[in-house]
């Protein structure tokens, strides 16, 4: 058979554009962001800080979930590290003050005083010596008490007058009830009267991530972690029990039998977490993945900034053609699809969007950064920080085959946050030239044109 003759054309950014469209969008404001990182999460920005090495950490996560993305941490690290950064994040931006500082009602005004002040606070919880609650104690409840040997049981608001609320309430339920109620703090309680945890509402107002950021019911950042073949099992457990939100398989041939008897495994497994598979770069290997249980697809072969796998196995296909294969099948099955890898600026961003990613993938464009791990350092008076691939030797010594990425040092480039805000003001323009405001009606809209080198050297400013 001449094979030659059914060679496709791959595409990849920058060999399209897109083209622009009628709009009616008056103000970038207006164009909504929200979108599927998979089955089950939403985030309010499309986009994924990777899980590599020199990207994610607890910092980063924090940092992509308090803009309305989400940060996957790396798995290069002993299982317990990885779950010590995945509480981390999940920690960072929680309420819910879990061990709040109690007081037994038999003691006196003196030592709730003191108690009060080394725990810095102006109100203090009153409990039984099992935490059963049964009132509070306030600076306004002592505010004029002089005698220091009072009872604390004569001083407190007791529990029948006190504003409680269930175990699992919401951050948006107890912003509710303190607002209504007017109170500061909110116990928590569970159905036999037990206190379990705190909401204050100065813990509110001291909340870094406005509106926008990515959270899960409890109000708590969203993150999630990745795992490999090797002890993938075992290392999902356990992040599993700190609080991930989402497994990400991280293999890089991922229309692989193992890959796929991984999913299936911590589909079996874990219930209550979605699972994203990949990388695939064909609609056959994300039909595969999505028919294995896959609850979003992870698309890129070779794109990366770091990759060198087309240059040593030659294999790979180019991230538009990718995106479209993948999403296409991605829509059929209502899975979506992230666009993994050669991001290198916000068009780019537009572009694989537009091709039917519901988010991308970053990590040389996160890479030297503040919240990327590791220290920068001076060269020449310039500021640098490490970018690698997972598959260079410096991060897989171990690898028993050749090395299909590189290291390399890029500028520290400070807040991720200001990336983050060029990455998000390109994409809205990209979304405003299509006259779409929402990433679905971008899907339906987007035109691309193919383009030439000289249409490429065009694009690219001159002096
Ligand atoms: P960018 O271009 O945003 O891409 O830096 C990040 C993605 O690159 C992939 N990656 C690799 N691919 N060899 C590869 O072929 C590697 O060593 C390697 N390390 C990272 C990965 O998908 C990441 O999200």
């Amino acid at each position: 058979m001449n094979k030659e003759k059914n060679i496709k054309l791959g595409l990849s950014f920058d060999d399209v554009l897109l083209v622009p469209k009628f709009s009616k969008i008056t103000s970038r404001k207006l164009i909504n962001l929200k979108t599927n990182f998979s089955r089950n999460i939403k985030l309010n920005i499309p986009i994924v800080s990777a899980n590599m090495d020199t990207v994610t950490e607890s910092d980063m996560a924090i940092a992509m979930a308090v803009a309305g993305g989400i940060g996957i941490i790396h798995r290069f690290m002993d299982i317990d590290q990885q779950v010590g950064q995945v509480r981390r994040v999940k920690r960072s931006e929680n309420l819910v003050i879990s061990d709040p500082v109690t007081i037994n009602k038999e003691v006196n005004l003196g030592s709730a005083l003191r108690v009060m002040e080394n725990s810095h606070t102006t109100a203090i919880l009153v409990c039984d010596k099992d935490n059963f609650l049964e009132g509070i104690l306030t600076a306004r409840d002592v505010r004029f008490k002089s005698d220091m040997n009072l009872k604390i049981a004569n001083l407190m608001t007791p529990l029948k007058k006190l504003i409680t609320a269930p175990e699992n309430t919401s951050q948006k339920e107890a912003l509710e009830i303190l607002d209504k109620y007017k109170i500061e703090k909110l116990p928590l309680v569970d159905k036999k009267g037990k206190l379990v945890g705190l909401i204050t509402s100065k813990d509110f107002l001291k909340l870094k991530g406005g509106q926008n950021s990515a959270k899960d019911r409890r109000g708590r950042l969203l993150v999630g972690a990745a795992v490999g073949v090797k002890d993938g099992m075992e290392r999902a457990k356990k992040l599993v029990s700190a609080g991930v939100d989402a497994l990400v398989i991280d293999i890089a041939h991922g229309h692989h039998v193992r890959a796929i008897n991984l999913l299936k495994n911590l589909k079996k497994e874990f219930k209550n977490v979605d699972v994203v598979a990949g990388n695939v770069a064909t609609a056959t290997g994300a039909k595969d993945l999505i028919l294995a249980g896959a609850d979003a697809v992870k698309v890129g072969i070779g794109p990366g900034a770091a990759c060198s796998t087309r240059i040593v196995a030659g294999a790979g296909v180019p991230q538009i053609t990718a995106i479209f294969e993948c999403s296409e099948i991605g829509r059929k099955y209502n899975i979506p699809i992230i666009a993994d890898g050669g991001i290198k600026n916000s068009g780019d961003l537009a572009k694989a969007i537009a091709a039917g990613g519901s988010a991308a993938m970053i990590g040389n464009l996160f890479g030297g950064t503040k919240e990327s791990p590791g220290e920068y350092f001076i060269e020449n008076g310039a500021a640098f920080k490490i970018y690698r691939g997972l598959a260079s030797r410096e991060a897989s010594p171990d690898r028993d085959r050749a090395p299909e990425g590189i290291s390399t040092k890029v500028s520290y480039r400070g807040e991720v946050k200001n990336i983050l805000r060029l990455l998000v003001d390109g994409l809205q323009s990209g979304m405003s030239y299509s006259g779409a405001d929402s990433i679905k009606k971008f899907w339906n809209q987007a035109e691309f044109i193919r383009i030439t080198d000289a249409g490429m050297k065009e694009s690219l400013p001159r002096p």
